[in-house]
């Protein structure tokens, strides 16, 4: 038997890498920002505690009824920071072209003088973090490595669910030359000597800034999601994205999944809806009544990484070890498997309250609690809601949970080599002209599909809720470069491979007449994935469109499910006058990006008019 005894605490000052290029960063950005301390995250369980403890005391988190949440912390930003501000996210490259007109950009020495005035003495009074993470499984080829400095508890504790940190990506990064993504975070709000602290500091002046020629990534006033946690859409997405062009794969906003069928045949399949579109849900997805033996296991449920492998198959990873996701909705009926992978060790932003201690969101449950203080403090009653409309949860109410602990985890999730790529399928939110589903003839066709997606506006981004916008491959807010070439990035990749994946494009929220989704939804929706998987392996039937490859009422499966061919044909609609608008639609899209489309689009365009 052994005895341990619990060893000093380590001075968190002391460097964890032996790199000095890394020390003599983190020095200068010191210099810069003049923290009151400096701390080297090494990941571990206690460094964990120890933060959500000092958090606790600091007001920031309160500590969830242990018995009810296990490990669960909650959170309630400052009301006017709650979402992503894509006003104020910059790509920074040195020719405004190179961000293309979808992008904000300014002259990267003009924004690094405003972001050096923004960044002197912005953390005074606060500690500053270095914490160094793996976006991909350390180890990894298809890896890449960050560290970022921030002066917020909030962030290291929501980073270690969501990436690898600590200890063993310094280690990493001191093994040998590895190319490290410098990663700069202040909330903005400095501390005066004896100056008290707010629960949630942050500053309304904000910039989210991409240099995509030297990977860099500066963010300034926000602590929230993924203004704030820069492994996720700064690096696995903006900063990725020029990454993958240059290596030749891709860094797309797509959620991975694995659907096992009854005779134990695996197909993966990537989709990218835009943010708060259903990816989590779909990528949870529990096959309905009629799908026995079936199962869908959950890869990634935001990002993935896809690359050739050297027989030309696509193979992909998801960057990330935790899911960021939207809390209302999230029910044991809508998502069992979200459910269950936020019962414990969660971290919840901006959903209600409960007296117990618990917490809860609209959709939640069928019947919301006698009362609870909403995501602001205030006291909300289902009384008070129906006057006021007021909610207990913001609409981008947010769960940071560990992908470990959801249900449907694949058993390779965390391949090193990643898992191989079948279909992929476009998807946005859209009331009307959209069918349910329908197949791109073939890869460029799909790549237009992907690259004319349009999706009405959500919670997710400060903005306009519900107007339709484009939304080329759900990337408009995270594409790094111009979008015309990214849409030629995409054309080129077929090049290397043996096997295209399908392409295919579903659509969950087309309405009736009364304004009612027609499509329940969510579990159902195995149906059509269903299809898709056995279309890519040639076996459904379809008919041909003049927009794509549909299935017949008969050609879904509808077994536990009475849905009549009347709705169906409904749903799929095909209405030419609709689609002419929606050629209109494309156009705007397309005059903004002319000088870099690249043919293949203007020929697909000219196919699809001519068809319609
Ligand atoms: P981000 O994390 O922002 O990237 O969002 P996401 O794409 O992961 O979206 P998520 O799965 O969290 O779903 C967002 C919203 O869409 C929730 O309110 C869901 O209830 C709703 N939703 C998801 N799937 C469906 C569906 O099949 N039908 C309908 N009607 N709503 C859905
Ligand atoms: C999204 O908005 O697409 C998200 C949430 O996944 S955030 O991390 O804030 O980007
Ligand atoms: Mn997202």
């Amino acid at each position: 038997m052994s005895t341990t005894t619990k060893s000093e605490k380590r001075d968190p000052a002391v460097p964890l890498s032996r790199n000095k290029h890394l020390q003599r960063w983190v020095d200068k950005m010191a210099q810069l920002t003049q923290p009151a301390a400096i701390h080297w995250v090494d990941g571990s369980r206690e460094e964990y505690d120890d933060l959500c403890e000092q958090m606790v005391a600091a007001g920031t988190f309160i500590r969830l009824n242990q018995d009810l949440w296990p490990g669960c912390f909650y959170a309630r930003s400052d009301a006017s920071d709650v979402a992503r501000v894509e006003d104020r996210t910059f790509i920074c490259s040195l020719a405004k072209d190179n961000a293309g007109p979808t992008n904000n950009w300014e002259p990267p020495a003009e924004m690094r003088r405003t972001l050096k005035r923004l960044f002197h003495g912005c953390m005074k009074g606060r500690t500053m973090y270095v914490l160094p993470f793996s976006m991909g499984p350390i180890g990894s080829p298809m890896s890449q490595i960050g560290v970022q400095l921030t002066d917020s508890p909030y962030v290291v504790v929501n980073m270690r669910i969501m990436a690898r940190i600590g200890v063993p990506v310094f280690a990493e990064i001191d093994k040998d030359f590895k190319r490290v993504v410098p990663c700069m975070h202040s909330v903005g709000m400095p501390l005066a000597d004896g100056q008290k602290d707010v629960v949630w500091p942050c500053n309304k002046e904000k910039y989210i800034v991409h240099f995509p020629e030297t990977r860099e990534i500066w963010s300034f006033g926000s602590g929230y999601g993924g203004n704030a946690l820069l492994g996720k859409k700064c690096f696995a997405l903006r900063i990725a994205s020029n990454i993958a062009r240059d290596e030749g794969w891709m860094a797309e906003h797509m959620l991975i999944v694995g659907v096992e069928n009854p005779a134990g045949e695996k197909t993966y399949v990537a989709a990218a809806f835009p943010s708060a579109c259903g990816k989590t849900n779909f990528a949870m997805l529990v096959p309905p009544e009629g799908f026995e033996g079936w199962k869908v296991w959950t890869v990634g449920d935001d990002i993935a990484w896809i690359k050739p492998d050297k027989d030309g198959q696509l193979r992909a990873i998801n960057p990330e070890a935790g899911f960021f996701g939207v809390a209302p909705g999230t029910s044991h009926q809508t998502n069992p498997n979200a459910m269950a992978s936020l019962a414990r060790n969660t971290i919840f932003t901006n959903v209600g309250l409960t007296p117990e201690g618990g917490v809860w969101w609209e959709g939640m449950t069928n019947a919301p609690p006698a009362e609870c203080l909403d995501w602001q403090g205030k006291k909300w009653t289902p009384e008070i809601a129906k006057e006021t409309g007021a909610k207990a949860a913001h609409p981008n109410a947010r769960f940071t949970a560990p992908a470990s602990q959801c249900p449907t985890i694949d058993p390779a999730w965390e391949n090193p080599d990643g898992v191989p790529i079948s279909a992929i399928i476009f998807g946005g939110r859209r009331a009307t002209t959209m069918p349910l589903v329908f197949q791109a003839f073939n890869w460029s066709s799909g790549v237009y599909i992907g690259a004319t997606m349009g999706s009405e506006m959500t919670a997710a981004a400060v903005g306009t809720v519900g107007k339709v916008r484009r939304d080329p491959m759900a990337m408009l807010p995270f594409c790094g470069y111009h979008m015309g070439d990214y849409f030629r990035h995409w054309l080129k990749m077929q090049r290397n491979l043996s096997e295209t994946p399908r392409i295919f494009h579903v659509n969950w929220f087309r309405k009736d007449k009364d304004g009612r989704f027609i499509w329940p939804g969510f579990r159902e929706n195995m149906r059509v994935l269903k299809w898709i998987v056995d279309r890519a392996h040639g076996r459904a039937k379809a008919k041909e469109t003049p927009i794509g490859w549909m299935p017949r009422h008969e050609d879904i499966e509808w077994t536990g499910m009475g849905f009549d061919k009347a709705s169906f044909d409904e749903l799929q609609r095909f209405d030419p006058q609709a689609w002419r608008q929606e050629v209109i639609g494309h156009e705007e899209l397309f005059l903004d990006l002319h000088d870099h489309l690249p043919p293949e689009i203007i020929y697909e365009r000219e196919l699809l008019i001519a068809r319609i």
